[in-house]
């Protein structure tokens, strides 16, 4: 197969996991025979620097006209605590789901047997989950209608964000929901806030006209703290999750934590135009250039990839490499168990790339 990706590193510790994500993408074409071509773009704080836009239209042109994109992470300290900041690399990140129409996001919630001791959570509760939360991407409080803090006719400073939701948006989302519970344990949670949101009333009225349509899939609603709750008692009831951008993106930094790796978790972006794989944690800029990074949730955001455009045998030979590499303690400091050994970003990539290359 040829593919064509769009490699967009970004800030901190992206282009030291995007190096180790890119190396792994070529073993394995190479290992297939898939032809590759790579272009790098600009995005984040890096092209705010550069060129004074987080997604330059250049960035979105490449974007475009790849198969897929690789993405790693934005996000620069010196915009955190500035409120008033004109541009913010998060805006990047924004513009580019808006403009390649990604409006499902999948996060997979995996454990590692070996990093269950790791999560806050007691060993027994978290052993074998596994759960997958599709979040909508490009619609809600995200894009509804905005007013930044102003001081109004009454002389307050006020503020505001529209939860928007259209029937088609749900509609689109909840069929991913579907396509995934139908591929898994046939189980889809739609978590909303349907007892005080009218947008939230929006969405169940179409999940429960739309059940009738997946018979063979059990539906079952949940508000979102109730929801948030249950993840901690009971991860393990969980199969397949659908639910709002805001939500989604709450519920998935606490599902990604209670697994006790947060570095290995990769996503999936998709919609109408070219998909987006990255992995869910941030830039960290504190360990930018420290060789020190955890690569797997980028390398793992390579598996999706491949599995995407249904290259399993590829996607399957990367997540064994990975299983591989936790077993033998080929591992970054944060997961390390102790007295191992130390390795970095580029000698856990590079133990990876060998694995491929040699199986
Ligand atoms: C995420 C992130 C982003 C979001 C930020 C960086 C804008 O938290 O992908 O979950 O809120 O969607
Ligand atoms: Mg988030």
């Amino acid at each position: 197969m040829k593919l064509n990706i769009a490699v967009l590193a970004g800030d901190g510790i992206g282009p030291e996991i995007m190096e180790q994500g890119v190396a792994v993408l070529s073993a394995v074409a190479q290992k297939f025979g898939h032809e590759v071509t790579y272009k790098e773009a600009l995005c984040g704080a890096h092209a705010i620097d550069e060129v004074g836009d987080p997604f330059p239209e250049e960035t979105y042109q490449i974007c475009e006209a790849a198969d897929a994109v690789l993405f790693a992470s934005v996000g620069d300290p010196k915009f955190d605590n500035n409120p008033s900041a004109k541009v913010r690399p998060e805006q990047g990140l924004l513009a580019m789901r808006k403009k390649l129409g990604l409006y499902a996001n999948i996060r997979p919630v995996e454990t590692f047997d070996c990093l269950v001791h790791k999560s806050p959570l007691k060993d027994e509760l978290v052993r074998g989950a596994d759960f997958v939360c599709i979040r909508e991407l490009t619609g809600g409080m995200y894009f509804g209608k905005k007013q930044e803090p102003a001081v109004n006719a009454d002389g307050i400073e006020d503020a505001l964000d529209t939860n928007y939701y259209s029937r088609p948006e749900v509609e689109r989302i909840l069929r991913v929901g579907y396509q995934y519970a139908r591929q898994r344990r046939k189980h889809l949670t739609v978590v909303d806030k349907a007892n005080v949101l009218a947008s939230s009333r929006l969405w169940r009225k179409v999940a429960q006209e739309m059940m009738g349509q997946y018979p063979d899939v059990t539906t079952d609603f949940m508000y979102v703290d109730n929801a948030a709750m249950r993840m901690i008692q009971d991860p393990r009831f969980f199969d397949v999750i659908v639910t709002e951008n805001t939500f989604g993106d709450i519920l998935t930094d606490e599902g990604s934590c209670i697994t006790g790796s947060m570095g290995l978790l990769p996503s999936a972006s998709t919609g109408s135009s070219t998909p987006v794989f990255e992995p869910i944690h941030g830039s960290w800029p504190q360990g930018k250039g420290l060789n020190i990074a955890n690569p797997l949730a980028q390398i793992l955001s390579v598996a999706m990839l491949f599995e995407y455009f249904d290259l399993k045998q590829e996607g399957a030979l990367i997540r064994e490499a990975v299983n591989a590499s936790l077993d033998q303690n080929v591992r970054t400091p944060e997961i390390q168990v102790e007295g191992g050994a130390k390795y970095g970003t580029k000698e856990v990539g590079a133990w990876i790339v060998e694995y491929i290359l040699n199986s």
